[in-house]
């Protein structure tokens, strides 16, 4: 079997990582495409050098830009390298923009598209994100759902045909799927299929490294369960002044409490806040972290800033600086789930989420860009709910293989 492999935003590497070491394993072929959509060393190519991911065999380096320059752009390229590839599969991750560009060269050229995360809502249209799952699953062949929740979403939608009754499925060995009609057919409905969440395969591989081998709190200076931990990217919150200065509020107002916020700063976000007032306003005291004067660890902290303003960290840091926070604050989607499988408190500064259980077990408050709600939730977060596991089993990367496999023969 051969497979083309999508990748180009920094969580999408987190997550092709097990998928591309199951596909080795099993002495399949993976032609890896790099977008190029992140390109900063801290939002690309650290995660080579960290984790186990093979190398790109290719780089488009589409860069940035606008939505319809970086996809129109990245979609020219796919379709070249798919019609020279002609892989069995193309395979897709998340909901970025590289995502979209991916499965929609492949479906115009007949080649089955597999989505990895699919079934994922906001139900808020305003997003960027939203529209790329939506079109993405609307367009693919096969469906790997990371929850019974991204499952339900799809059946909303229509979707009828599903592995088994939309479960997690325990055992991909042949016996098991004999039951399930494992129908790909470009008329029907795609198939989808409840394997669990790569992001589960990913951490529970990626620990156990990550707390040999991370010297990231050294570093910092700071000690375990002694700070909080932020991050923001989303569009809704950096390309809103409003929101983003209640959400920097909000921190400050935490650290004033004597605890430390570490907030591993997207590029994103620290263009938004460098074209803001918020430098002269005392978030930032001049010579200012985010203006790249002596950017890099510790740098932002110390006595006078309240906030400790860093790059962005390797995955294994991040692992280390989550499991060790006291609280995670964070839009990222990735950190919601993180926590949760960490066990640590987070509050979700938007006013949705897509990964619903971790709200309804009471490991997340969703606060918004709200400065009071923030600062609320997290002085009176109560921890120590059950964590039952709702995000697979940690083999979801395998199951995807041979699920794949089985629908090529
Ligand atoms: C993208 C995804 C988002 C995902 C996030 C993960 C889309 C529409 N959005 O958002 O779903 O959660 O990645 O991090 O695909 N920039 C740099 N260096 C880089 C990358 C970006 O400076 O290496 C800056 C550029 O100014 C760029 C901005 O960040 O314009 C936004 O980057 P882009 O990839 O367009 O979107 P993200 O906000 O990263
Ligand atoms: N991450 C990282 N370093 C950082 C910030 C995030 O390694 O400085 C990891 C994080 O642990 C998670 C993923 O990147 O695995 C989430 O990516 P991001 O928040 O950019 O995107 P989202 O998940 O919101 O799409």
């Amino acid at each position: 079997m051969k497979v083309v492999s999508v990748v180009g935003a920094r969580p999408q590497f987190i997550k092709a990582s097990p998928v591309s070491n199951a596909l080795r394993q099993a002495d399949h072929q993976e032609f890896i495409i790099h977008t190029g959509q992140h390109y900063d060393y801290e939002m690309s190519r650290v995660f080579f050098d960290e984790m186990e991911l093979p190398e790109p065999d290719v780089n488009l380096e589409v860069g940035s830009g606008s939505h319809a320059k970086q996809t129109g752009e990245m979609l020219i390229q796919i379709e070249n390298i798919l019609i020279a590839e002609k892989p069995d599969w193309a395979l897709v991750y998340g909901d970025t923009n590289s995502t979209l560009a991916g499965a929609l060269a492949a479906v115009k050229l007949h080649i089955p598209v597999a989505h990895v995360e699919a079934g994922l809502r906001s139900f808020n249209r305003e997003m960027p994100e939203e529209h790329n799952r939506v079109l993405t699953d609307h367009i693919s062949d096969l469906l790997f759902c990371p929850t019974k929740t991204a499952v339900g979403n799809l059946i909303n939608e229509g979707f009828k045909n599903i592995a088994g009754d939309g479960n997690l499925i325990e055992s991909t060995n042949s016996r098991s799927l004999d039951s399930f009609p494992l129908i790909l057919d470009p008329y029907s409905s795609p198939l989808i299929a409840n394997v669990g969440d790569v992001m589960y395969d990913s951490i529970l591989h990626n620990i156990k490294l990550a707390e040999r081998n991370s010297r990231v709190l050294d570093r910092l200076k700071i000690k375990p369960k002694n700070y909080v931990l932020a991050t923001v990217h989303r569009a809704e919150n950096t390309d809103y002044p409003e929101r983003l200065m209640s959400i920097f509020e909000a921190f400050t107002q935490i650290a004033q409490d004597d605890i430390p916020v570490i907030i591993p700063l997207h590029p994103r976000t620290r263009q938004c806040l460098s074209n803001s007032k918020f430098k002269i306003d005392g978030f930032v005291k001049t010579p200012s972290p985010l203006m790249g004067e002596g950017r890099g660890e510790g740098e932002g902290g110390g006595e006078k800033t309240p906030l400790r303003i860093i790059d962005p960290v390797s995955y294994l840091d991040m692992l280390m600086l989550e499991q060790n926070a006291n609280a995670i604050l964070t839009d990222s989607g990735g950190m919601q789930k993180e926590a949760y499988f960490l066990g640590v408190p987070c509050v979700t500064l938007r006013t949705e989420t897509e990964w619903v259980e971790t709200v309804e077990t009471g490991w997340n408050v969703i606060a918004g860009a709200d400065r009071g709600k923030i600062v609320e939730a997290v002085r009176c977060f109560k921890s120590g709910s059950p964590r039952p596991e709702l995000y697979g089993d940690g083999r979801a990367s395998q199951k995807i293989v041979e699920i794949l496999t089985m629908l090529t023969c």
